[in-house]
């Protein structure tokens, strides 16, 4: 007899619907995987076969084969093993196999039938919901994350046994549903703890009101790594859907915090330098997300941006543009969100210190090459660049008052220049400023008629690119925003030139 039972495939960030078929017929005694199995799925021969028999089933000594399809699907992880064991029971007449319908299952075996967590779940629930499966069966280990998808009955078991009773007697906790009790937007601190630096902290604000790309330049020790890791603090709350999609990519990733619940923290992440393309970009044999991916609706933190190999930093270009990310895998592409705000950080020359010239050593050419390390087409991704001049320590040390606003105020402003950025974006494939390209820009930005002038004013002066003209028409923009005003108008454009990349200053 034929028996099927369904799973779930998950690739990037989706997962897609696995039928596990199982017949037992007459020949040699075995059972047989085929469908175009990954290593460790063709090994759940045996972990299946010990863990029915260390769970008191008896399997008659007959041919059992097993197909997973669509067979043109790679299949890879250990989450098959439940299906795979549950298939067979089926097929064995051990369970009736009717009552099996409407369900999934995920799980992986260990030889003495325990059913262990695996990665992945939450995609693999939301699918199943998709799918029209009324019922989940999946570890009890990711019960709490199998849960955040309403409209589905999710059971967590914790060994095979315990799963076959569910259609015997009653095996398996059914999940209470989650409630979504908001975001949260505790970070390591607060922006009234940053002592001075106020054009940096302005800087900030701009760069999440419109999400533009951020640059640091100053002296070790002004507080660079300080403000990044702030960011976080001052975005927008988290919706309810950012947290999912968050939430799907930690679960791929195997990195949910211990308790399975959500995501509610928009991420920090801050890969060394010296991390690698797999590192930053996701990969491995069973693609994970990487760096760009983990930071999703956050930030990623580039410190030391100079120190980081051209070729590690290239695969940035993709997901900037993008907001998502290809990992080239062995039969076709995998594609994980990468929708990140990009803040780096660099010392102004080798030693830190310059212009400072009692302190400072670098030569001009020293310099130079410093600055030229960092990738262009990365640079040219950046709208705004603040500089952090050294702090005095008796600033440092001026007591605890407030420095400025606290992040929740700022937190504030943000939010209403966003919510100017939809109203303004409604029907079009922009949701911020930042990504508005040229054309765009000058059709839907209206600029009243002393901004235009100085814009172009400054443009002819300096010489300045076209993409420069562009980003300091953009960071003019949301700065506007953030003041409340439908036009753009002098002073922002003043204000934003303050911000500008040097680089685009120096072109004559
Ligand atoms: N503006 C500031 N206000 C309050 N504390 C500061 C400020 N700047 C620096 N500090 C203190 O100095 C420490 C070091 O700052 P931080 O690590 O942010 O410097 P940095 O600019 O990242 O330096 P580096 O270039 O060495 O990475 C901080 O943890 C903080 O305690
Ligand atoms: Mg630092």
């Amino acid at each position: 007899m034929i028996c099927s039972v369904y799973s779930f495939a998950v690739s990037g960030i989706e997962a897609s619907v696995i039928r596990v078929e199982a017949d037992v017929s007459g020949g040699l005694p075995g059972i047989d995987l085929v469908g175009y199995l990954a290593g460790e799925v063709r090994e759940a021969r045996e972990r299946v076969r010990v863990a029915m028999k260390n769970s008191g089933f008896f399997i008659p000594a007959k041919r059992i084969t097993v197909n997973l399809s669509p067979a043109d699907e790679r299949k890879g992880g250990t989450g098959y093993d439940l299906p795979i064991a549950m298939g067979i029971l089926c097929a064995c007449d051990i369970i009736p196999a009717v009552l099996t319908d409407g369900y999934g299952f995920v799980g992986e075996l260990g030889l003495d039938g325990r059913v262990r967590g695996v990665t992945g779940i939450l995609s693999c629930v939301y699918e199943a919901k998709q799918r029209g499966f009324h019922s989940i069966i999946i570890p009890s280990a990711n019960l709490e994350e199998g849960a955040l998808v309403e409209g589905i009955r999710v059971y967590g078991v914790s060994s095979l046994a315990e799963a076959a009773r569910h259609f015997t007697d009653t095996g398996g906790t059914l999940a209470e549903p989650v409630q979504w009790n908001g975001a949260d937007t505790e970070t390591v601190g607060d922006f009234a703890q940053i002592r001075g630096q106020f054009l940096a902290k302005r800087a900030a604000e701009i760069a999440v009101a419109g999400m533009h790309n951020l640059l640091l330049t100053g002296p070790p020790g002004s507080g660079k790594t300080m403000l990044a890791s702030r960011i976080p603090g001052i975005m927008p709350k988290l919706t309810f859907e950012e947290s999912l999609e968050l939430t799907k990519v930690y679960s791929v990733a195997g990195l949910l915090p211990a308790d399975g619940g959500m995501m509610r923290k928009r991420p920090f992440r801050s890969p060394h330098h010296t991390a690698t393309v797999p590192a930053l970009a996701g990969g491995g044999r069973m693609p994970i997300p990487g760096e760009v991916s983990l930071a999703s609706f956050g930030v990623l933190f580039l410190d030391e941006f100079p120190e980081f190999r051209r070729g590690s930093i290239e695969v940035l270009r993709q997901p900037l543009e993008e907001k998502r990310i290809h990992v080239a895998r062995l039969n076709g592409n995998v594609e994980f969100p990468a929708k990140f705000m990009l803040v780096a950080a660099m010392n102004p020359c080798p030693c830190g210190y310059y212009p400072d010239r009692n302190r400072c050593t670098c030569t001009p050419d020293m310099i130079k090459r410093y600055k030229g390390r960092i990738s262009r087409p990365i640079l040219d991704r950046i709208d705004l660049c603040a500089t952090m001049p050294g702090i005095p320590v008796q600033e440092l040390s001026a007591g605890d008052a407030p420095s400025g606003d606290t992040s929740e105020g700022i937190r504030r402003r943000v939010e209403c220049a966003i919510s100017v950025q939809r109203e303004r974006y409604k029907g079009t494939p922009y949701r911020y400023n930042s990504e508005v390209p040229g054309e765009a820009a000058d059709r839907l930005f209206a600029l009243d008629r002393e901004a235009s002038v100085l814009l172009a004013h400054y443009a002819e002066e300096t010489g300045c690119s076209a993409r420069g003209y562009y980003r300091l028409k953009r960071v003019a923009r949301t700065i506007a925003d953030l003041d409340g005003s439908t036009k753009v108008g002098n002073r922002h454009v003043t204000e934003a030139i303050g911000f500008r990349m040097e680089e685009d200053a120096n072109v004559s």
